[in-house]
C-alpha cells in the first residue's frame, strides 16, 4: 500500500488495530438532526474519546476548531435529502482539491447497492478512489440502505462490503446484523467498521452488538446516533471505547457506563 495512504490510515486505526469513528455527517441529507443542531457543541465532550470524526466540509469549516486534535474523515457524497424522491441519488459534493485543502485523513462516500441509482453511486465511488489514490487519501465506503433498514441481512451486507472493497475502498462501513455477521467480515478483504443506525432502546443493546461485531472481526465502529442522541453521551462513548480498545464485554461496558453516568469514573 502507498506510504501516504498507510500513514493516514494509521492516524485512524489505532495501534491495537481497532477504531472508534464518531460520525456527525447526518445533516447532509437529514438537516438539523436531533441533538446535532449545533454539531460543534455536540462533539465538545465526546471528541477526546473518538479516534476520528466524520463530517461534511460545511460543518467542519463552520463548527469545528481547526486546532482539533483528531483526524478528519470527510463525507464527500450527497446531493439528496430526506424529502427528495430517492435517497440513493447521490453524487460527489467535494473536489479533491478541497479534500487536500481541508487536510482530511480520509474521505467517505455512500454506495447504494440494489437501489435505483446503484450504478451511478458505484461509478462515483470508483472515480473518488482514483482521485484519492493520486494523493494518498484513504476512502471509506458507506454501504447505505436508504430508508429500507430491513435490507440489513448478512447476505446483502456481505454483497455491499465486497463490492466496495473490489472498487478500491480501504475501509468499509456497514451495518451489524445478528445472524451470520461473520459472513460480511469473511468476504471483505479490507477492515470493516459498524454503524449504529437509529437509536436503539437500551445502552446494553449497543454494547452487545458492538462486542459481537468485534468478536466476529469488525475493527470498530462508525457510530453516531446511539452516542450523541443518548441522554448520557459521554457515558455511552466511554463504554463503547472500553469494548473496542479495552476488550470489555457488554456487562463490563454497562458497569463502566453506570459509573460514568454517576460521576464515579
Ligand atoms: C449517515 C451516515 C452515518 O455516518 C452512519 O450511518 C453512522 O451513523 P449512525 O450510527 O447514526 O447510523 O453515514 O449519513
Amino acid at each position: 500500500m502507498d506510504w501516504g495512504i498507510q500513514n493516514r490510515l494509521n492516524r485512524l486505526i489505532q495501534k491495537d488495530g481497532r477504531a472508534l469513528f464518531l460520525p456527525i455527517d447526518h445533516g447532509y441529507f437529514q438537516g438539523p438532526t436531533r441533538k446535532l443542531e449545533k454539531p460543534g457543541e455536540t462533539i465538545k465532550p465526546l471528541i477526546q474519546y473518538a479516534d476520528a470524526i466524520m463530517l461534511t466540509r460545511g460543518v467542519l469549516r463552520n463548527c469545528v476548531d481547526p486546532a482539533i486534535p483528531k483526524p478528519i474523515i470527510l463525507r464527500v457524497s450527497g446531493g439528496n435529502s430526506v424529502v427528495g424522491e430517492d435517497l440513493s441519488n447521490e453524487g460527489q459534493i467535494t473536489s479533491i482539491n478541497e479534500i487536500l485543502r481541508l487536510n482530511a485523513s480520509a474521505v467517505s462516500m455512500s454506495i447504494y447497492v440494489g437501489s435505483k441509482h446503484e450504478h451511478q453511486t458505484l461509478l462515483n465511488f470508483a472515480s473518488l478512489v482514483d482521485q484519492c489514490e493520486d494523493y494518498g487519501i484513504p476512502v471509506m465506503a458507506v454501504t447505505a440502505v436508504g430508508r429500507e433498514l430491513e435490507k440489513r441481512t448478512a447476505r446483502y451486507l456481505a454483497l455491499c462490503a465486497r463490492i466496495a472493497a473490489e472498487l478500491g475502498a480501504q475501509v468499509v462501513k456497514t451495518y451489524y446484523c445478528e445472524e451470520n455477521f461473520e459472513k460480511v467480515i469473511n468476504g471483505c478483504p479490507v477492515p470493516v467498521v459498524i454503524a449504529g443506525g437509529p437509536k436503539v432502546d437500551t445502552a446494553l443493546e449497543v454494547f452487545e452488538f458492538v462486542y459481537d461485531g468485534i468478536q466476529k472481526g469488525a475493527i470498530g465502529v462508525n457510530l453516531g446516533r446511539n452516542v450523541w442522541q443518548h441522554q448520557y453521551p459521554v457515558a455511552m462513548i466511554r463504554a463503547i471505547r472500553g469494548v473496542i480498545h479495552e476488550n470489555l464485554n457488554p456487562k463490563e461496558a454497562q458497569q463502566l457506563f453506570e459509573q460514568v453516568k454517576a460521576g464515579k469514573a
